[in-house]
């Protein structure tokens, strides 16, 4: 098989690459390792800056989460038994859009289905070759049969795990990792959300958040160990764990019951420079990790592949620049991001670690956060997302 791009895995990253590049006329195959169903398994966060929204509408797969997303104009962050909001719209005139990374990735598989893009799913021993040289290819078996594709360019759209950053010489890569001594116990559950908008809360049990997917569809999490067992933890201990975390009143008007979904997600922040390699390209979790606090995860997968696509684009125009200044454009924006992950992580977590002075130094600087303007207004313009 030829094709012009090949794009190996069908997360986010893919499916959104691949579409932006069909709106540009250029073929591409996506080679995924999972069934689709096991795609959307996967339950993650669900806040979308305005670039993704545009980039939604761009691709032309906006349409159900124009009519069934969330608009959201703050945000609450909550501390010493009180809930204090951040006017995202007030202080910067843009909002987020709260809709699930499970519903993007499920109306972009919808659009490549009924445009026929063809996709692989259920590719076993999928190898990437020659993207040093000029013609690249990806290797993989399918029912027992070998297949390869010969392309223009790869696009490692294959998540942290994935294969293409593990098939680029080490000594062409360097990698920036911190992990954090916690995790985040999340629950899914049809109850309403207890409040229209997002809580984050800073307890000296620990972390809470309280999101949702929709007005009768909470999202719901709590910091715990890292070796916490999932099982262990009931419906009843993770509600009572989540209320002891909020304020009294809050807590009251919570709507408990039974979950959907309960899993435990260690954090992580890790970027690898650079993110290109001849003709093989890193774009998302293939490239970088933020932690969830912020929601910046399927956001900067959404402008590496918006900056990718064009690229490319310009290329098969003939003109090198958007590729040849990919890697150095997409990393200046995943470290700011990077920042504000770890920052908001590093504010509102538990550290046991860090001590007495640790937890006074994050008071002092919640209390000013809330005292000033400009400290609120630089929140708000990371959360709302910074330019591309
Ligand atoms: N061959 C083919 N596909 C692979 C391989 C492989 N060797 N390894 C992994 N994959 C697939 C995975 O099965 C997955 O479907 O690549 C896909 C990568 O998807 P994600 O992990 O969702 O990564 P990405 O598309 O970059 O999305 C980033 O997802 O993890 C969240 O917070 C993150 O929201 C962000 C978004
Ligand atoms: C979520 O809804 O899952 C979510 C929202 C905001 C975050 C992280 C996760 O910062």
């Amino acid at each position: 098989m030829k094709t012009q791009v090949a794009i190996v895995g069908a997360g986010p990253s893919g499916l959104l690459l691949g579409a932006l590049l069909h709106q540009h006329g250029i073929a591409n195959v996506i080679v995924e390792q999972r069934s689709a169903e096991y795609v959307l398994g996967r339950i993650r966060a669900g806040v979308l800056e305005q670039i993704t929204v545009d980039l939604l509408a761009e691709a032309g797969a906006d349409a159900r989460m124009r009519a069934e997303g969330l608009p959201h104009d703050g945000f609450e962050m909550c501390f010493g038994g009180q809930r204090h909001r951040v006017d995202l719209f007030g202080l910067t005139g843009k909002r987020v859009m709260v809709y699930g990374q499970t519903e993007v990735t499920h109306d972009l598989m919808d659009q490549r289905a009924a445009q026929a893009q063809p996709t692989v799913y259920e590719a076993q021993d999928v190898s990437v070759h020659d993207f040093d040289g000029k013609r690249p290819r990806v290797r993989y078996q399918k029912d027992g049969v070998a297949h390869e594709i010969e392309c223009d360019f790869i696009a490692g759209c294959d998540g942290f795990h994935g294969v293409c950053r593990a098939s680029v010489p080490r000594s062409a890569i360097q990698t920036f990792e911190k992990v954090y001594s916690f995790g985040w116990l999340g629950v899914l559950a049809d109850v309403p959300p207890v409040a229209h908008e997002l809580i984050y809360a800073s307890h000296e049990r620990g972390f809470a958040l309280c999101s949702m997917r929709s007005k009768t569809r909470s999202r719901y999490y709590v910091q715990c160990a890292l070796d916490d067992d999932v099982n262990a933890w009931s419906d009843e201990a993770f509600w009572a764990e989540l209320k002891s975390r909020l304020p009294a009143d809050t807590a009251r008007h919570l709507v408990t019951g039974p979950s959907i979904e309960k899993s435990i997600a260690p954090l992580r922040s890790f970027v690898t420079e650079p993110m290109r390699f001849g003709r093989l390209f890193l774009a998302g979790d293939a490239a970088h990790i933020v932690p969830p606090t912020g929601a910046k995860g399927l956001n900067l997968a959404a402008s590496d592949v918006a900056l990718l696509s064009r690229g490319l684009a310009e290329h098969y125009r003939g003109h090198d620049e958007g590729i040849d200044r990919y890697s150095q454009r997409a990393l200046a924006r995943i470290w700011k991001a990077e920042r504000f992950s770890w920052w908001f992580t590093t504010l509102m977590h538990h550290f046991p670690e860090n001590g007495e002075f640790g937890a006074k130094m994050q008071r002092a600087e919640l209390d000013y956060l809330f005292s000033s303007r400009a400290a609120q207004t630089a929140v708000a313009e990371n959360y709302v997302g910074l330019a591309l």
